[in-house]
């Protein structure tokens, strides 16, 4: 371990981001001569010293395949790979451990439950429930359920501000419906969902209910049994840890009835030519080598955000995103782009008569990177009228000052492109 990750213990009163951004090596650098202004963290976060030392500690000294050797080494790497399935049980409380599938990401955790939820729960002329802020992850699997299945996506429509209309979303709601999949967070608005408005809702209608989790977990605790969801889905790489590690929680009792995603090593219990028995859970979903360093690499990052306080964390994330809104709302000529009154930390924005890859380029080459496009929403930008946005997004490293130079190279770009 580094030793930078030794005095991150610094409770809720005491937030030091200055601390922080000693244990992110990659925010050390320079880009195009000027000091890195990461604002692209809802696409992907940095990695603290804590996952990269445990990344590189595993494969140093503790690798080995999981749950196949009965040799040392894999034992030891069997038992990191199942603590952390541990871990990750602990951050969202889930009530068992089996309860926590490991996949690639959130898209792989939707497309698995539209595979096998779908192929179990679903028949020609059932709704699916979705809303107009999802990401393509959270659209195309369903189309894909649609053309096998004849399964019907309706789709909940958001006011100007980017906020999903509660009255359209229930009247939507009928007989038909037996899924609901909803993002928690907007990750091309930061529109906040009231999930568990949303969640209570469905339920009384009989449908079961999916939370894309992808852009919340960085930034609030999460509780799955509190919330009720039956399925939440996030990804490591945007929680600080590895990038094809991710995380299908599913309530037991669904999982079960659940058939198997994907076949091969590790989700069975007998195989025979004519007849094939499953694993438990949640091996029945985990076939193959998993990626087990990604997997404790995860864990180490859960570990890191503990110790800092997710409370903490949503704390300062806040404040950026207030200081940030006021800063570009200061800039004439810039229009933010989704104004929800409940927002994570992401600001989208357009400016008058620049391009906004152009608007990219430019903070680039001030050092600030940035996501300019679509951001995998694309029915979103066409219900706002608009091909893309440019967004900043915060992590916990962010800083206010940096804020200002993303402010600063608004406005070069503006000087540069604009009217
Ligand atoms: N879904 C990620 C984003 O919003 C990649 O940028």
């Amino acid at each position: 371990m580094n030793g930078n990750t030794q005095r991150i213990n610094i409770g809720r009163d005491a937030f030091d981001v200055e601390a922080i951004r000693a244990d992110f090596p990659a925010l050390r650098q320079t880009v195009h001569g000027r000091a890195l202004v990461f604002l692209d963290n809802a696409a992907s976060a940095q990695k603290p010293f804590r996952v990269i030392d445990t990344v590189r500690q595993y494969y140093t000294d503790d690798y080995a395949n999981v749950h196949r050797g009965l040799h040392y080494l894999s034992e030891r790497a069997s038992d990191a790979f199942e603590a952390a399935r541990g871990k990750v049980r602990g951050f969202i409380n889930a009530r068992e451990d089996c309860e926590i599938v490991f996949v690639r990401g959130t898209t792989e955790a939707i497309n698995l439950v539209a595979a096998s939820f779908g192929q179990s729960h679903l028949k020609a002329g059932d709704e699916i429930l979705i809303t107009e802020m999802e990401h393509h992850s959270n659209i195309v699997p369903w189309q894909l359920l649609g053309e096998r299945l004849g399964t019907v996506l309706k789709v909940a429509p958001v006011n100007d501000a980017g906020e999903l209309l509660m009255d359209e979303f229930e009247r939507l709601l009928g007989p038909r419906t037996r899924l609901v999949a909803v993002t928690h967070v907007s990750n091309a608005l930061g529109t906040i969902n009231p999930i568990e408005r949303i969640i209570a809702l469905a339920h009384a209608h009989g449908a079961r209910v999916l939370i894309d989790g992808a852009q919340s977990v960085p930034h609030t605790a999460v509780d799955v049994q509190a919330l009720d969801c039956d399925f939440y889905a996030f990804s490591g790489h945007k929680l600080y840890g590895p990038t094809g590690i991710g995380v299908l929680y599913g309530k037991r009792e669904l999982l079960e009835a659940m058939p198997p995603y994907q076949g091969g090593g590790e989700m069975i219990r007998e195989v025979s030519f004519t007849r094939t028995t499953y694993a438990e859970l949640p091996h029945k979903f985990e076939a193959g080598t998993p990626h087990i360093v990604g997997a404790i690499g995860l864990g180490a990052a859960i570990d890191y955000l503990q110790e800092i306080g997710l409370e903490a964390i949503a704390r300062h994330e806040d404040e950026l995103l207030a200081y940030a809104t006021a800063r570009l709302q200061d800039i004439p000529g810039l229009r933010m782009v989704g104004t929800a009154a409940r927002k994570a930390g992401i600001a989208s924005f357009l400016l008058d008569g620049v391009h906004t890859h152009d608007v990219g380029t430019i903070l680039d080459r001030h050092g600030v990177a940035v996501r300019a496009g679509h951001h995998c929403a694309m029915p979103l930008m066409t219900r706002f009228g608009v091909s893309g946005t440019t967004r900043a997004s915060f992590a916990l490293y962010n800083t206010r000052a940096e804020i200002d130079t993303l402010a600063g190279a608004i406005r070069h770009a503006q000087e540069l492109f604009g009217r």
